[in-house]
């Protein structure tokens, strides 16, 4: 694809695809950073994009997150599901996948996807914009592409996240980088910095592990939950 086709193909997807109807809320107390809309089911077929097995890698993300089988994850804002999927095999034979997301029209997408490919420890929750609706202390490892900086109120939302994690559960994050030009052909409100990520996971009880820079466009964090929560939900 050339960059004037992706351009348009990432702008098109930001712009129609914006979901209405989901309430909007002000910019992060910690960062003054606004959320950007929520990304509607009716581009769904974007998250499926050919290229995107070269740009975002999703074999090599979830080979580093090192899942077992056994493993529960939680794919937060799983969309059609294209990682909830391959996270569902990694933890095969005995391990499950929350598919988490707020939009019914995703769900019943990623369940038809599922379906397709005879998946079936994937289990589908309809979620609310601050709280997974995960039982407290069930999660092994949370996952979260693309999605952070749509969370309308990220505050109560890490907070429910963090809840539902093990003692030592672990989250994988992954946010186009908002520095340098390898992010410049995102929207900038779908773009954080290093800076902006640590200023708003660390108060909420989130330690960061590692960072990984193995991707062309996007950050990898490796958080894991602490007892230290400074940030008041
Ligand atoms: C850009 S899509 C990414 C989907 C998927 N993670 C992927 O990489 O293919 C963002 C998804 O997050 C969902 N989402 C946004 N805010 C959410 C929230 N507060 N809780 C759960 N899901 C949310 C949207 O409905 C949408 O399906």
């Amino acid at each position: 694809m050339t960059p004037f086709r992706l351009l348009l193909s990432v702008a098109l997807s930001m712009f129609v695809f914006s979901q209405p109807g989901v309430a909007e809320n002000e910019a992060h107390p910690a960062t003054n950073r606004v959320p950007a809309h929520v990304m509607s089911y009716r581009g769904a077929n974007w998250l499926e994009r050919d290229d995107r097995y070269l740009l975002e890698q999703p074999d090599r993300v979830i080979a580093t997150m090192q899942l077992k089988s056994g493993d529960v994850v939680a794919d937060i804002g799983s969309g059609s599901g294209y990682f909830t999927r391959r996270l569902a095999k990694a933890v095969l034979p005995s391990g499950t996948v929350y598919g988490v997301d707020i939009q019914p029209e995703m769900n019943a997408i990623l369940a038809e996807n599922c379906k397709q490919e005879g998946i079936t420890n994937v289990e589908i929750i309809l979620s609310e914009e601050a709280d997974p609706k995960l039982a407290a202390e069930s999660v092994d490892w949370m996952l979260l592409v693309d999605v952070y900086h749509e969370f309308q109120q990220p505050i109560p939302m890490l907070a429910k996240m963090r809840e539902a994690l093990k003692p030592g559960g672990k989250v994988a994050l992954l946010e186009y980088r908002l520095h340098g030009d390898t992010g410049a052909h995102i929207k900038l409100d779908h773009r954080m910095s290093v800076e902006q990520v640590l200023a708003e996971w660390e108060p909420a009880g989130f330690r960061l592990v590692t960072r990984h820079e193995f991707l062309p466009t996007q950050h990898m964090f490796i958080f894991e939950k602490t007892d230290l929560v400074t940030a008041a939900p």
